[in-house]
């Protein structure tokens, strides 16, 4: 099983040339969808909306917006990972009604910790918040590229793209929302040379230290 999931992770690669004509399925993409909202959040607040594009007009506004590169214009769809601009008392107050909701715990058990969060996040300036939003967004973009890995599903992580531009373009501060990063999901082109490079990692031994 663990050989399993090894060879899966070595057969992902940062997909540069999409087959244009290949697009996921429904069933794909809710795997995707469900997986993004599965991924562990700190203090699982969840300060994250994805946004999926698959639109081809709209894929093409987004070349030049990313650094002119087209994966964003050939995979299939267009994923936009983004964070909440305001996580105030009222967003943490929801996060608890939902637990109650779910799990049916009485309010008074879960009041001491929910007063320490709305007070911890009212102290927190907003580049604070800023980096622990983002962090979130980039441990579902590690999920995600995991789940692709397992389902076959080519991907490619794309840092290189103009936050301001995307935000603009798909109105994201409207929707209360700032993008953060964008992985463009479909399948390989037979020809992308990148598929068969060698993975270029240190070895193991060097990147591990053992403590006993
Ligand atoms: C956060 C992040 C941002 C990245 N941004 C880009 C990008 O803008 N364009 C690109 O072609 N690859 C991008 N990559 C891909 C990396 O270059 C690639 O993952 C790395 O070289 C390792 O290669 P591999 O993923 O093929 O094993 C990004 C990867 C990560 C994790």
């Amino acid at each position: 099983m663990a050989t399993d999931v090894l060879e899966r992770l070595k057969w992902r690669y940062a997909t540069k040339k999409f087959d244009a004509s290949k697009r996921l399925s429904e069933e794909k993409l809710s795997i995707l969808k469900e997986s993004f909202n599965l991924t562990a959040t700190s203090y699982g607040l969840q300060p994250l909306k994805m946004i999926i594009l698959s639109n081809p007009d709209l894929k093409k506004l987004l070349v030049p917006i990313t650094m002119d590169q087209d994966q964003v214009e050939n995979a299939s769809h267009v994923l936009v990972i983004c964070t909440e601009t305001k996580i105030d008392s009222d967003y943490i107050k929801d996060h608890f009604n939902l637990v109650v909701k779910i799990r049916s715990t009485p309010r008074e058990i879960l009041s001491s910790f929910e007063e320490y969060l709305v007070s911890s996040f009212s102290d927190k300036q907003s580049d604070e918040l800023n980096i622990w939003s983002t962090n979130q967004a980039y441990l579902a973009l590690g999920n995600l590229l995991t789940v692709c890995a397992i389902e076959k599903i080519d991907a490619c992580p794309i840092e290189g793209f103009d936050p301001d531009k995307y935000d603009e373009l798909l109105q994201l501060n409207e929707k209360g929302l700032q993008s953060v990063i964008v992985l463009a999901v479909g399948y390989r082109a037979e020809d992308d040379m990148f598929s068969g490079f060698d993975k270029v990692r240190k070895g193991v031994d060097e990147v591990i230290i053992e403590m006993d």
